[in-house]
């Protein structure tokens, strides 16, 4: 029997009251791509994340992770099976250190917590130590090290989105999900950002699907366009055939980000 896909959404359907955000989305994830959801305002790109993540419960479909089902199930236990989220508005504690916000996405890795250091005092150390290693690396490896120390409100808006990425790594997840990773940012910025994520997917081998309102930046940075319209799938194919699609451009018409992009 063939592997099941790393992530699968069958049939999902998510209302709230009479909205309807989400309907009968379906798509699977391979291990190892890089796939972006794209999508007017509204259209339930969010949502798609947040059904993903465990913090709504779609009224129907499922959803499978490496053929598991995942949705009921708490944003938690999710997480500890391995899918890591970055937000679309900065959520990071501002006054706390980049460091200190990254170590606190590992708290998902930590065995030993306050009895472990009351109680075993050498193995919480050992633990403590070998958090601390990794959080450094994963500074080291998004080029973050020089605002280690710095409390985060004092930093970049750009230099933020990438402490928001370094949290979601954190946690060791195999599926990352980004909601708008370049929102705010200048092209320069946005390229950037698009060429420490492609790095990220070498050096960790992880699966990545990312929500970006900008189609030259996704085409740069995904093998796999999805595209939701009003909480309908319309299109999931490689960039080029996707930007061809009429349904996309219809969709897209008026909105004046792609607007620009197209200009
Ligand atoms: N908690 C909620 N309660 C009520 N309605 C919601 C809630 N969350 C989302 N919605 C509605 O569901 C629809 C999809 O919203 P969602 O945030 O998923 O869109 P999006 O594609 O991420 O949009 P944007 O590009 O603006 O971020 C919208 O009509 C939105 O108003
Ligand atoms: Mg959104």
């Amino acid at each position: 029997m063939p592997e099941a896909p790393l992530l699968e959404l069958a049939k999902v359907t998510l209302r709230f009251g009479g909205i309807q955000a989400l309907s009968q989305v379906s798509f699977t994830l391979r291990e190892g791509e890089v796939a972006a959801l794209i999508g007017p305002n509204g259209a339930g790109k969010t949502s798609v994340f947040n059904c993903i993540c465990g913090f709504y419960t779609p009224q129907e479909g499922e959803i499978r992770l490496r053929g598991t089902r995942v949705s009921g199930l708490k944003p938690h236990r999710v997480a500890r099976l391995g899918v890591g989220r970055g937000f679309q508005n900065i959520e990071l504690f501002g006054t706390l250190s980049c460091l200190d916000n990254v170590l606190l996405g590992r708290h998902l890795h930590v065995r030993a917590g306050v009895l472990g250091a009351l109680f075993a005092p050498r193995a919480w150390w050992r633990d403590e130590t070998a958090q601390r290693r990794r959080a450094e690396e994963l500074l080291e490896l998004l080029e973050l090290q020089p605002y280690r120390n710095f409390p985060v409100l004092a930093l970049p808006y750009g230099v933020q989105k990438l402490i928001e990425v370094a949290r979601a790594l954190a946690s060791e997840p195999r599926l990352l999900l980004l909601d708008e990773p370049t929102a705010g940012m200048t092209a320069e910025e946005k390229d950037e950002m698009m060429f420490r994520l492609l790095r990220l997917r070498a050096e960790l081998g992880i699966t990545l699907l990312v929500i970006e309102h900008d189609l030259r930046v996704v085409s740069r940075l995904a093998e796999r366009i999805i595209v939701l319209d009003y909480g309908v799938k319309i299109a999931d194919g490689p960039p080029g055939a996707v930007q061809r699609d009429p349904e996309v451009i219809r969709a897209y018409l008026g909105d004046t980000r792609l607007a620009e992009v197209s200009a």
